[in-house]
Order: C-alpha cells, then structure tokens, then sequence
C-alpha cells in the first residue's frame, strides 16, 4: 500500500477545479491534492466559516489559491451565482467535482418524505444543478470541461437503510453515463468515483453513530481487511480530473478494496470456514476419489 501522491508535479497546473463540499472530509483531502499538483480551486458548502477555515489552511500546506464561495447546491440560482464568482476570481473554470452529500441511517418506513428530500434535493438535485449550470457555460463559450462525481457502490446494487441515499446516487451514476455520451461532442467528459469506506467525520457521525462503529466495523467487510486512506482516493480523482485520461468517459470507478464484491458473491461468506474445516473437507473429497 502507498500512501503519496502519484502523480507528477504539475499534472494540474493552470486548472481551476470546483469541488462541492471541499470545506470537510473526503472534499477536502481530493482538493488538498489537486492544490498540490498545480490547480486553483473554488470550495463550496453551506458553511462559510468553515470553507473560509479550510482555505486559509490548504493555501499555508501548499501555495496556490483557494476561494470558498458559501453555496447551497439544492438551490440553482445560488449555483449559478457561485459560478460567477469562480469565473470572476479565475476566468475560465476546467472542472467540476461534484462531492457534496447528505446521508444518514434509517429504516425507510420512519423517515418522513422531508427526510427523503433532504437527501435526494443535495445529492441528486445538487449534483444536477451544478453540472446542468457549468455545463451551459461551457458549451456556450465552446470550452471543454471535466466533470468527476462521487457515487457509491450501493448505487447498483442498492441498500437498505440508507434509501434516499441509494436513490441519488443512482441517479447520479445515470447522468454521468447519459451525459458523458451526449456531452462528449462538446469535449465535457464525466466519469463517476464509487468509494467503498473511508473515514471522515460527516460519514461515521452519521452512518455509525453511538456504539455502531464497534459493532459494524466497516474494515470486516473489506476484503483487504482494512478502510481506505484518503490519499489512494486523492491519487484517483487527481487522474481522472486531468488530461491523462482523456480517453476515460462515462465510467464509474470503484474503490473499495473489493467491499461490494464481497457482499454480492454466493459463496463469499465460505471466508469464514477455518482451515481445518477445509482440511477436513479435502479429505472427505480424496476418500471418495
Ligand atoms: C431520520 C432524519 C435524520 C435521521 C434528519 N432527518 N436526520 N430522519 N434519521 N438521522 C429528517 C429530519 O427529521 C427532517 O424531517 C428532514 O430529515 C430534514 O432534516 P434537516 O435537519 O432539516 O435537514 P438539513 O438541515 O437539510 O440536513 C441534511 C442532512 C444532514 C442530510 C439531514 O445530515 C446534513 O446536513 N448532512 C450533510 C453531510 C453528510 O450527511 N455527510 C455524510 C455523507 S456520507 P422532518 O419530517 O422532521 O421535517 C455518504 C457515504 C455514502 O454519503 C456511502 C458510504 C459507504
Ligand atoms: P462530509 O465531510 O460530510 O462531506 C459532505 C459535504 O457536503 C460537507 O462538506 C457539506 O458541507 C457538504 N454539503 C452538504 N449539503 C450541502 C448542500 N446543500 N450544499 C452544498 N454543500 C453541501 O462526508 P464525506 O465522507 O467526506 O463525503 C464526501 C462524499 O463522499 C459524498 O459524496 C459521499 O456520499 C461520498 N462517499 C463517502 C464515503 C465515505 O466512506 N466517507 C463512501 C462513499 C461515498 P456543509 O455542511 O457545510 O454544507
């Protein structure tokens, strides 16, 4: 396993990249790399004191410019006003990481249709939003863009418990493989992330609140015995947010260390039988034979 960055020094220069939730978590550490590798960034959320925060703190590690722009993504009017500032501040805008979620667990019988809402309006509608916005300006000025969005592996496959959530980023797994071929005549290229369980504060408060977190460690269910580090997901929507692969549109790329495969295999769970059992079974096997 390793931990740096992996690719070459400037491999985002002269780039400004929009990430959505850039001011917490997973937005952050993806932005914090992009910074590093030459891009100027525009981070947006809800929360201005904490986007102003994680500026100031992401220009003093690595250089470059950061400008938070206070923005609800459920709302199309404050999108488009974020826009204007980002190209106000840096001109022409090449890429668009949609990051921004919301999420909590629930069964789905107890969730009022508000709570429903609150998820599918930042999610799917955010994401909607910020793509259909950026990506009308671009085609108008005849400028290519990028757009990378965050899913999750349960968009195929579903889960219970967290419904809403599964609805989105369905849905949002759709836009990315519809637009990527509609928009492609453009030079717009999206492609989709599907992270398995990295830790951050905003996911485990909300998805392993209390004792859940002991009782359901997420690292049991990886095949590779462990959750992600925030740089392997960094390395990967560095490279997918750059011009080394500008042949890669319409994809979704897992990282997860196997973690849904594991849930969809028939016989995955034979993980658990020990050695000896299997000894035994064998040896049964050559009696026959
Ligand atoms: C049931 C809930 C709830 C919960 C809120 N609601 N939390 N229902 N269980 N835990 C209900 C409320 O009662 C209300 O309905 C409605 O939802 C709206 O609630 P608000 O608090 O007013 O919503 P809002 O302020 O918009 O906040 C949105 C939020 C919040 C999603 C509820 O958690 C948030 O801001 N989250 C942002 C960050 C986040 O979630 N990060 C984690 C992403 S992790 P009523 O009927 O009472 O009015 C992720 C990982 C995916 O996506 C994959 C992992 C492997
Ligand atoms: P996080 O820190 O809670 O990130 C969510 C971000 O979205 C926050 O910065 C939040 O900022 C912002 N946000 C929420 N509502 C918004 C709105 N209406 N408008 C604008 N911004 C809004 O959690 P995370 O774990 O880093 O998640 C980041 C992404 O990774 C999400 O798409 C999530 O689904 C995905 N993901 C995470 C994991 C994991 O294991 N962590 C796994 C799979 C997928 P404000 O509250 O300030 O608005």
């Amino acid at each position: 396993m390793r931990t740096d960055g992996m690719l070459k020094e400037g491999a985002l220069d002269g780039q400004t990249i929009i990430i959505t939730g850039g001011g917490t978590g997973l937005g952050r550490s993806m932005g914090e790399y992009m910074l590093e590798l030459g891009a100027n960034l525009v981070i947006t959320s809800r929360r201005l004191e904490v986007l102003e925060k994680t500026a100031k703190e992401m220009e003093d590690n690595h250089g470059g410019k950061v400008l938070p722009v206070q923005c609800d993504v459920r709302h199309y009017d404050q999108v488009e006003s974020m826009l204007d500032k980002a190209e106000a501040e840096f001109g022409q805008i090449h890429g668009l990481l949609n990051n921004a979620a919301g999420n909590f667990i629930s069964p789905t019988e107890r969730l009022s249709h508000r709570a429903f809402d609150a998820v599918i309006d930042i999610v799917l509608k955010g994401t909607t939003n910020c793509t259909l916005a950026l990506g009308k300006k671009w085609i108008a000025a005849e400028q290519p863009g990028i757009v990378l969005n965050i899913t999750t592996t349960y968009a195929w496959t579903g889960s219970g418990y967290v419904v809403p959530s599964a609805c989105a980023k369905a849905g949002v797994l759709a836009m990315t493989r519809s637009l990527a071929v509609e928009w492609a005549k453009y030079k717009i290229r999206l492609n989709a992330i599907a992270p398995g369980p990295f830790p951050t504060e905003g996911a485990w408060s909300r998805l392993l609140p209390g004792d859940l977190v002991k009782k359901f460690d997420p690292a049991k269910l990886v095949p590779v015995g462990r959750v992600g580090d925030h740089q392997e997901l960094a390395n990967l929507a560095a490279y997918l947010m750059s011009d080394y692969s500008a042949y890669i549109n319409g994809e979704v790329v897992t990282i997860d260390g196997g973690e849904w495969l594991m849930g969809a295999g028939e016989f995955s769970h034979l993980e658990k039988v020990p050695k000896e059992m299997w000894d035994m079974l064998e040896a049964m096997r050559t009696k026959k034979d």
